[in-house]
C-alpha cells in the first residue's frame, strides 16, 4: 500500500509518500520564509502556488504513477486557519479524483509517531518543541495525552521573539544556542512551571529588562527554559512510569536541551531520542506515516467530515493503531 501525506499546518508545504514497512520514498518540501513570524495568509497563497508541483514530484521521484496512490493523508490540525484550508482542499480533491480514501491527521501525534518509526523508541513521551508547538505528550489509556503545555507561546517563537528585538535575523533559536556557549553568568530570570505547564512570554520580557551582556542573556534563556522543560518531562516520565523520552520539533536540535535531557533520563534510568533533523521539523513523512497507521486500523474520513481543526487537541484522536 502506497501512501500519500500532505503537510501544510504552518511555513512548510510537503508532500511525502510511504509504503507498508514505513519505506519513505519519497520526501518533496516547500517553505514560505519570511524575515519575521509567519503571515497565514500569504503562506496559504504560497501553498497555493505550490502545492500541486510538490505532490507530483513526490510521485515522481518515489517512482510510482499516481494510479498507484491507495490512501490520501493530510494533516487536518493543529495550525493556521489558512494554510490548513488550502492543504485540505488539495487533499479533497487529490482523494476525489484519485477514488481513494482520506484520512485526516493530528500534526502533534505525527511528530511522535514518526519519532517512533525512525528511532528506537517505542512507547516514548514526547517531548515536542517548535515554533508554535510546546507541548508534553504520552500514550495513555488509549489516547495520546497532553501532560504538559505551554500557556503562552512555543519555546522557539519566544526565542525567535527575544532575538529579533535584539536584532538577530530569522530564525534565533540556533543563533541564540551560537551566542549561549560564550555565555559565562546566570542572569536571574523567572522559572515559570504552573503544576505541569509552562510560560515563556514573562521570561523573555525579563530577559529583555536586563542589562547584561547578550552571550549571558542566551545563556540564562536557555537554561532556564530548558531546565522548566526538562522538569516537566521528568514528572510526565514518573507519572505514566515510562522510560523513553522522545525529542521532536525544531528546537530540539539545540545541543543543551539534549544534554540536558540526556542527564536528566540517564539518572532515572531512562533512555531519549531524537530523529533526524529532517524529521524533528514539520515534514510529510509523518503525515503519510500517521495516516498510514491509521488507515490501516480501520480509520478514514468522508470528504464531508474533513473539516480543517485549527484547534485540533490531541487527546481528541481515537488511537486505533496501538
Ligand atoms: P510548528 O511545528 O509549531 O508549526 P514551526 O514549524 O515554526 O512550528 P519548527 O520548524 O519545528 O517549528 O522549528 C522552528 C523553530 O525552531 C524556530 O523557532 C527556531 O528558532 C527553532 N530552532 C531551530 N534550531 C534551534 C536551536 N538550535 N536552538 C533553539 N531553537 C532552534
Ligand atoms: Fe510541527
Amino acid at each position: 500500500m502506497y501512501v500519500l501525506g500532505l503537510e501544510g499546518t504552518a511555513h512548510t508545504i510537503g508532500s511525502s509518500i510511504v509504503t507498508d514497512s514505513g519505506e519513505i520514498l519519497s520526501k518533496v518540501s516547500k517553505t514560505y520564509k519570511e524575515k519575521e513570524g509567519i503571515h497565514p495568509r500569504e503562506a496559504a497563497n504560497h501553498h497555493a502556488s505550490h502545492v500541486i508541483k510538490t505532490i507530483k514530484r513526490s510521485i515522481d521521484r518515489a517512482n510510482i504513477k499516481k494510479e498507484n496512490i491507495d490512501v490520501v493523508a493530510f494533516s487536518q490540525g493543529p495550525g493556521l486557519g489558512p494554510c490548513l484550508r488550502t492543504t485540505a482542499t488539495a487533499a479533497r480533491s487529490l482523494s476525489l479524483s484519485l477514488s481513494v480514501p482520506l484520512v485526516g491527521v493530528n500534526h502533534c501525534i505525527a511528530h511522535l509517531e514518526i519519532g517512533r518509526l525512525r528511532t528506537e523508541a517505542e512507547n516514548p513521551i514526547l517531548l515536542y518543541v517548535s515554533g508554535g508547538n510546546t507541548q508534553v505528550i504520552a500514550f495513555s489509556k488509549g489516547r495520546y495525552r497532553v501532560f504538559g503545555e505551554t500557556l503562552d507561546i512555543g519555546l522557539g517563537n519566544m526565542l525567535d521573539k527575544f532575538g529579533r528585538e535584539k536584532g538577530m535575523p530569522f530564525p534565533a533559536g540556533p543563533l541564540i544556542e551560537e551566542k549561549a556557549k560564550q555565555g559565562e553568568k546566570l542572569v536571574d530570570l523567572p522559572y515559570s512551571v504552573k503544576g505541569m505547564d509552562v510560560e515563556f512570554s514573562g521570561i523573555m520580557t525579563a530577559a529583555l529588562n536586563k542589562d547584561a551582556p547578550l552571550q549571558d542573556l542566551c545563556y540564562s534563556l536557555q537554561e532556564t527554559t530548558f531546565a522548566m522543560l526538562t522538569e516537566v518531562t521528568e514528572r510526565a516520565l514518573a507519572h505514566v512510569r515510562k522510560d523513553e523520552v522522545l525529542l521532536g520539533g525544531g528546537v530540539v536540535q539545540n545541543k543543551r536541551l539534549q544534554s540536558m535531557i540526556e542527564t536528566m533520563t540517564k539518572e532515572r534510568g531512562a533512555n531519549w531520542y531524537v530523529p533526524e533533523a529532517e524529521y524533528c521539523v514539520d515534514n510529510p513523512a509523518m503525515i503519510a506515516w500517521t495516516g498510514h497507521l491509521m488507515y490501516d486500523s480501520g480509520t478514514s474520513i468522508s470528504v464531508e467530515e474533513s473539516n480543517i481543526k485549527q484547534k485540533f487537541r490531541t487527546d481528541e484522536v481515537e488511537v486505533t493503531w496501538r
